[in-house]
């Protein structure tokens, strides 16, 4: 191969360490190595110490001057952020520059903006790290699926989250407990919020459904929910009832619209996702005709997420050598259409209640009669624990429902004092 093709990598954090990792010791890796190489590499500070062995030579801290750079090739953005990853970004677009990213909250709010500027630029912007980091989902939902017609994604797509909820299981601990524990080990941020409270799951969920039904769906649109209101007590009564509870990114039909959902969901004990444990990442696709697939992996992480950044880079080189000028249909993101999105208050799933009423004869027969008349049909409704207040402990579990009838019968219940208090509603895949 006579060309040799110039990276421009932008950020040389966790994941940019990965990258320049893997570029600089291309040994017994692809042969198409051979015509990558790091040619520059932008930072905020160039003072910093660096844990990657990198001629210093290579760093910069003008961004712009290395995107505009005409011996740059290839812009890989690994910085993270909106601004300036977006001008950086749309930079490198106009200058016919493919990008490789792993932002996936850039292009969960502009993504339409990037992609249309890439396909009316003739460039790839590929993306795989952005979802799920190491696992290779977004090449198989843009390539290895392509013949199937997907019905419907889930997947547990934040590792944070599933660390909490994993430990909280296995250790009967509370989440304040645990989230402490993660910062300390470095598993969950200082600020939680955008892991706890299911920004980034939802983040990723807009952009997976966007591939895997071919329409665009908003961030906006993305029902979401965190996890900071499962309690110990909920994961224990979730057990004995045969379920674990995850928080879980849902993509289906629901007629002629996608529902797109993140919340806590308890999963019956024996589903493929159920199993998946601390921060490992996993998506279960159905397609027509290949029924259910799972892939599962770690989802973030320098050299699991530098491993799908670089292969996008390799994929782009092996593009444009073949067929240099043209862009690969099947590399793209060519969705131009908005998705339609059925409302949340149609979506119809059962439901996993937890009361906190009087200990007194009927209270449990007036909870059903008050869900009855909105038509929620209850599966099972048990008296657990007495509380050391004296008040009676209830789980009920109700029939699948429209969510419109369900958020009816809990405004009911909430009216209803003698009835006491709902303490956790929860979702049943
Ligand atoms: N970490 C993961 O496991 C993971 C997994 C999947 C996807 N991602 C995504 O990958 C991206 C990078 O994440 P990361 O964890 O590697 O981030 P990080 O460790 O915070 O590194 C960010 C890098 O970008 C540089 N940078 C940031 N803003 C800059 C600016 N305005 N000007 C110049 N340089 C700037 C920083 O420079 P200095 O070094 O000088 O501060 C640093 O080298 C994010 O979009 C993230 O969502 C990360």
């Amino acid at each position: 191969m006579a060309k040799t093709y110039r990276v421009g990598l932008l950020g040389l954090g966790t994941v940019g360490t990965g990258v320049a990792q893997i570029l600089q010791d291309p040994g017994a890796r692809h042969p198409l190595f051979a015509a990558v190489k790091l040619h520059r590499v932008g930072v905020r500070s160039l003072a910093k110490e660096r844990p990657v062995v990198l001629d210093p030579a290579l760093l910069t801290a003008d961004l712009a001057a290395l995107v505009d750079d005409p011996a740059i090739d290839i812009v890989v953005e690994v910085m993270g952020g909106l601004e300036p990853a977006r001008t950086l970004i749309l930079g490198a677009i106009a200058r016919g520059k493919p990008v490789v990213t792993a932002n996936k909250a850039l292009l969960a709010r502009h993504g339409v903006e990037i992609f249309r500027a890439a396909q009316k630029q003739g460039v790839y912007v590929m993306l795989e790290a952005a979802v799920c980091g190491g696992i290779p989902v977004i090449q198989s939902l843009k390539q290895s699926l392509g013949a199937n017609r997907i019905v419907g994604l889930m997947g547990i797509v934040n590792g944070t989250t599933n660390y909490i909820l994993s430990r909280m299981a296995a250790e009967g601990a509370e989440f304040a407990t645990v989230l402490a524990a993660a910062q300390e080990l470095g598993y969950a941020e200082s600020d939680p919020t955008a892991d706890v409270d299911g920004y980034d799951a939802a983040d990723k969920m807009a952009i997976l459904a966007s591939l895997a039904f071919g329409e665009q769906v908003a961030l906006a649109s993305v029902y979401r929910e965190g996890i900071r209101g499962v309690t110990g007590a909920d994961i224990a009564y979730a057990a004995e009832l045969g379920f674990t509870i995850k928080l879980l990114g849902i993509a289906q039909r629901q007629g002629s619209s996608l529902g797109v959902r993140v919340h806590p969901t308890l999963i019956p004990r024996h589903h493929p996702l159920a199993a998946v444990q601390g921060v490992t990442n996993a998506v279960q696709i159905l397609g027509d005709p290949i029924g259910e697939v799972v892939f599962s992996g770690p989802g973030a992480g320098g050299g699991a997420t530098a491993s799908a950044v670089v292969a996008d880079v390799l994929n782009v080189v092996a593009a444009l050598e073949v067929a240099p000028g043209r862009v690969n249909p099947l590399m793209e993101f060519p969705f131009d259409r908005m998705a339609a999105i059925a409302p949340m208050s149609a979506t119809v799933t059962a439901f996993y209640v937890r009361l906190v009423a009087a200990d007194r004869p009927g209270v449990i027969g007036e909870i059903g009669v008050t869900f009855g008349r909105h038509g929620v049909s209850l599966e099972a409704i048990i008296q657990k624990n007495i509380l050391p207040n004296g008040a009676a402990e209830i789980v009920a579990i109700t029939q699948p429902v429209q969510e419109l009838a369900m958020q009816g019968a809990l405004a009911d219940l909430r009216q209803v004092q003698s009835l006491g208090a709902i303490a956790s509603v929860f979702r049943l895949l």
